[in-house]
């Protein structure tokens, strides 16, 4: 998407400078940074310490990360050792493991000579596929959106509550959950986003509402307990989220606080869509509740918020009293009952077993 007028992806290869580049997300919306990314250490901190963030960028940085240590040391170890290092920085979102996995499947088979190249490769087609998969969701999740400004908001903009931040920062291109919000602005519908900041971390104030704003959508950001009320008073016509992991099942892993806005869309009546590229599928679970690892962060993300102060500087304040001490669970889980329908590159389908089988018939599900 566009920053200024220059287009950008969340991650790419500087062909001329030879090395993988990303946005440093950490310093949003205050000051627009691009970082190089060259040793593994350099990709693990980027993930871990949520330079790039967002289940599908986390995927492609984490493949560029193999590609760049299969150009120093293409040796089976190195290898093993690349994927551990890289699959320890995050635990909840699941493309983390599906790209590793993809890169060593593939390489493993490989003599060690050609295992760059390969790398390279197929890194670059990770990144390409996840903007094609999030150009696809946003087509089918316009439909939806057509549907509600055909039938309930003729000539009015449609209302539509986003959580944290699954836009084109949290992907390669795109976004998961804003590509439909895109597509709708260029197909002429009018629609305006209720982006909630999304603590501990805001992702939604600082990234969502930067990146819609950006592109001129019609946006307020609001604090995230406001949402129920919302719904309870009409302002409210769709929620689109993103995840971080989906169950075979159809339950949903996203940012902490999800699950609450799931219930009180319920309570309303209002739809509630999640919208994924199917790397973002855990097909190997499905129990969400039970079985997805949630993410146990930093407490001093909670009793201290990162902002720009007064003077212009960026820095942290802390709003508890010393003594205290933060709980950080990033993540929750959405039962599949709660969730209307599920937003994917072939399609919408039902949060559940059979829908999910009916899109993806050549996945292996009990
Ligand atoms: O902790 P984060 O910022 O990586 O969490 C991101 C989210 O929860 C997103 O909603 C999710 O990854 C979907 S991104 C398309």
């Amino acid at each position: 998407m566009k920053v200024g007028a220059k287009h950008y992806r969340s991650i790419w290869y500087d062909d001329a400078e030879q090395v993988v580049k990303v946005i440093d997300q950490r310093w949003l919306p205050h000051e627009f940074r691009v970082v190089d990314l060259k040793s593994r250490d350099d990709f693990a901190v980027a993930i871990r310490d949520m330079w790039v963030r967002g289940a599908p960028l986390i995927g492609a940085t984490a493949a560029f990360g193999v590609a760049e240590e299969m150009k120093r040391d293409p040796s089976d170890a190195s290898l093993a050792e690349t994927w551990d290092v890289l699959h320890a920085t995050r635990p909840t979102a699941i493309n983390l493991r599906w790209a590793l996995n993809e890169m060593r499947d593939i390489l493993w088979e490989l003599p060690e000579v050609d295992r760059a190249n390969a790398a390279h490769k197929r890194a670059l087609e990770i990144s390409d596929e996840d903007v094609e998969c999030n150009r696809q969701i946003g087509l089918h999740g316009l439909e939806i959106i057509k549907k509600i400004a055909a039938t309930k908001k003729p000539g009015e903009a449609v209302n539509i509550l986003t959580h944290c931040n699954a836009g084109w920062l949290a992907t390669v291109d795109w976004g998961t959950a804003t590509s439909p919000m895109y597509h709708a602005v260029e197909a002429g519908i009018p629609v305006h986003i209720w982006v909630d900041e999304t603590r501990p971390r805001n992702q939604g104030a600082q990234l969502t509402a930067w990146e819609i704003d950006s592109h001129g959508v019609s946006h307020n950001l609001i604090v995230d307990n406001a949402g129920g009320h919302l719904m309870q008073h009409g302002d409210v016509d769709l929620v689109i989220v993103g995840t971080d992991r989906t169950t075979s099942h159809g339950d949903v892993c996203n940012k902490i606080g999800t699950y609450l806005k799931a219930l009180a869309a319920k309570d309303n009546g209002i739809p509630f869509y999640v919208a994924l590229p199917s790397p973002t599928i855990d097909w190997t679970i499905k129990d969400g509740v039970a079985e997805i690892p949630i993410e146990e962060r930093d407490g001093d993300e909670v009793t201290k918020v990162w902002g720009k102060l007064e003077d212009g500087t960026v820095n942290h304040v802390q709003i508890s009293p010393d003594g205290t001490t933060g709980g950080n669970p990033a993540f929750d889980v959405t039962p599949a009952r709660l969730v209307t329908g599920l937003i994917t590159e072939r399609g919408v389908c039902a949060a559940s077993r059979d829908g999910l089988a009916a899109l993806f018939p050549e996945r292996v599900l009990d």
